[in-house]
């Protein structure tokens, strides 16, 4: 197992059990500090993160994803998903994300930039943290069933009004590995000059 970037890269999973083992305050540093690297609209830099360390914050936030599961995320993948999938994401949501010991719950600020450019403005930054998390040898993923009701989202961790709720990342050593990603090739997204022309 490599760290390149092309490694990195090719081994990204949403990761959504870990174990009790603590992650150090220096690698969500590391993290935070790719983050901050990316690229922003006007270099407005809108990204809010809010690292969640706290056990009953973190139960909050567990209930309020459960919530959001059983009002309807589940219903909404039910039956259109393989069995294995839904039940893998299922037990995630009602438990194994919110168990990690490190929730960062990623916010944008509507003061720096318009809330119609504001998702492309931070999901850059989202990446390079989850690809840095990788990097030291730990599980992250990217959700976002939980920011369903942003305000509420927001008030578990003290938003202010100018400031949405767009995804929750977990972050912890996995509990078990998980396999390459399952993606189909490049070339049936891609195309020569004109979209339809193959690769
Ligand atoms: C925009 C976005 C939102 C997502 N939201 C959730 C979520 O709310 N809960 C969850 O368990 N996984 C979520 N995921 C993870 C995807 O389900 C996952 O990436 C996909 O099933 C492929 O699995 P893999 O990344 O492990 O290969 C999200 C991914 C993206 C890119």
């Amino acid at each position: 197992v490599g760290s390149s970037f092309f490694d990195l890269a090719k081994r990204q999973r949403a990761w959504r059990q870990f174990t009790d083992q603590p992650v150090d305050d220096a690698d969500i540093a590391i993290m935070l500090e790719a983050a901050t690297k990316a690229p922003s609209s006007e270099n407005l830099q809108p990204w809010q993160f809010v690292v969640v360390r706290d056990e009953a914050r973190r139960r909050a936030l567990g209930d309020h994803l459960r919530a959001a599961w059983a009002a309807g995320g589940r219903d909404y993948i039910e039956g259109r998903l393989p069995r294995a999938m839904v039940d893998d994401i299922d037990r995630g949501q009602r438990g194994g994300i919110a168990a990690a010991p490190v929730l960062i719950v990623v916010g944008g600020d509507t003061d720096r930039v318009p809330e119609k450019w504001l998702a492309s403005s931070i999901f850059p930054a989202v990446q390079n943290l989850l690809l840095a998390a990788g990097a030291l040898g730990l599980g992250s993923a990217l959700t976002t069933l939980v920011a369903a009701n942003r305000p509420a989202l927001a008030e578990l961790v003290g938003f202010p009004d100018h400031v949405r709720a767009m995804a929750m990342l977990p972050i912890g050593y996995p509990a078990r590995p998980l396999g390459a990603p399952r993606r189909e090739s490049f070339a049936v997204h891609a195309w020569r000059e004109s979209y339809g022309q193959p690769w």
